[in-house]
């Protein structure tokens, strides 16, 4: 019998994940799982194998082919709308990524630092100002995350808070399907509208150009435009601000780590240990969802076409072949390559951003409030169970 997937986490050790993970790969490192609609999908669960699918143009990302293994029926409900190029076919995939990485390079998105550092900068200052204890995932994290997307896609921050509620009924793996159209209808109409103001008077923003360079000559059409910038806007908020939670989790429960973070001032030793910290979270805890297009033999698996293949890369990174004591925290470790932006061609496209903000976050939040300390006992923390990112639904602290 198939073991289902997924595996609840422990919430007494809410930093690591399901022990059944380390148990698979040790004895079954790519075996089938049934999953919620009772279909069997590959399991991976050791890096080297994760490596080698992630990289593998053979297992690819199409929602719409009927072997691609939904992890939940909102994932599933996405597949009758229109896609954002994420999860389409090969051939629309790689032409609509290619109209946005010239925009999320290192360089240009290093030039945002000073409104990063402001934004940052500013959370705190309204934090400091009022009572305590907060809740720092409604205070600090969503709000800074989400303000930081808004700015660099160049859409206004005042709608995005309406848009954070639409987008985790989205990421739910228990919504149920009417609650989740609704979240959809919602969020395209949105997405809709901001092509449409642009494409009348196409702004000096990153939609703004992608409308002037990409809409209006005709190569992509504005509901493909709207449901681009509708991932973008969903990837590039949800995943930050709960890692800049479980980040400071991880720190708070680390006092002796996060006493070598605050001390560390040689930039490559910083981003080391932003690193580590990636890896130790690894707030994408849902698997990455792939489909064989030809028959494919991984960790001597033999996979055929058109079964499906589920990545947990939160697994892959406490792999004790590749990261010796995998489960300690530990932001001095030797670098190697960790999974928790992805790998290969869906390799994450905002992770020049993410890197930033990850550093200017615990940076000046540890420096500007020095005794930050949880306000609960961890256990009383409610972490979130039935969402695609790992995260707490509220984060107590006070300092
Ligand atoms: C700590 C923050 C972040 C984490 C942990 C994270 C993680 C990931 C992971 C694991 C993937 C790979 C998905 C797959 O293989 O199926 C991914 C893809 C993606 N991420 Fe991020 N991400 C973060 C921040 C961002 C930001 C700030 C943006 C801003 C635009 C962004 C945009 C995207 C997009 C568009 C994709 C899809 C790429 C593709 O399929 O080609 N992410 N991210």
């Amino acid at each position: 019998m198939s073991d289902s997937y997924p595996k609840p986490r422990d919430l007494r050790r809410p930093l690591d994940p399901p022990a059944d993970y380390k148990r698979l790969q040790r004895e079954a490192p790519v075996c089938p799982v049934k999953i919620w609609d009772g279909s069997t999908p590959w399991l991976i669960t050791r890096h080297a194998d994760a490596c080698e699918a992630l990289a593998d143009p053979r297992l690819c990302g199409d929602f719409t082919h009927p072997g691609f293994p939904h992890t939940s029926p909102a994932s599933k409900a996405r597949r009758a709308r229109l896609l954002p190029f994420a999860f389409r076919p090969e051939a629309e995939y790689r032409p609509q990524r290619a109209m946005l990485l010239h925009e999320f390079t290192s360089r240009k998105m290093e030039a945002w630092r000073p409104a990063i550092q402001r934004t940052v900068d500013e959370a705190i200052n309204a934090m400091l100002a009022g009572p305590r204890p907060i809740d720092l995932m409604a205070a600090f994290a969503l709000p800074v995350a989400i303000r930081v997307i808004c700015d660099v896609l160049g859409m206004p921050r005042e709608d995005a808070e309406h848009l954070h509620v639409l987008s985790r009924t989205v990421g739910s793996r228990t919504a149920p399907k009417e609650a989740v159209e609704r979240a959809l209808d919602a969020l395209d109409g949105f997405f809709h509208r901001l092509v449409a103001t642009n494409v009348r008077a196409p702004g000096d923003t990153l939609v703004g150009r992608v409308v002037a360079e990409q809409v209006l000559p005709g190569k992509l059409s504005e509901p493909d435009a709207a449901a681009m910038f509708q991932l973008l806007f969903h990837a590039g908020h949800g995943p930050s601000a709960y890692m800049f939670g479980m980040g400071v989790v991880a720190l708070l429960l680390h006092p002796d780590q996060l006493d070598r973070f605050r001390a560390m001032e040689d930039p490559r030793e910083i981003s080391a240990a932003i690193q580590e910290l990636l890896r130790f979270v690894t707030v994408s805890h849902s698997a990455r969802q792939r489909v064989a297009l030809e028959d494919v033999t991984l960790g001597g698996q033999h996979i055929r076409a058109g079964e499906g293949v589920l990545v947990q890369l939160s697994a892959a990174n406490r792999d004790e072949t590749v990261f010796p004591e995998p489960d300690r925290l530990d932001l001095q470790r030797e670098p190697r390559p960790n999974l928790a932006m992805g790998h290969g061609m869906h390799l994450c496209t905002g992770r020049a951003l993410a890197l930033i903000q990850l550093e200017v976050v615990f940076r000046t939040l540890f420096r500007r409030i020095p005794t930050l300390r949880l306000a609960v006992p961890v256990e009383d923390i409610p972490f979130k169970q039935d969402e695609n990112i790992l995260g707490a639904h509220e984060l107590p602290v006070t300092w």
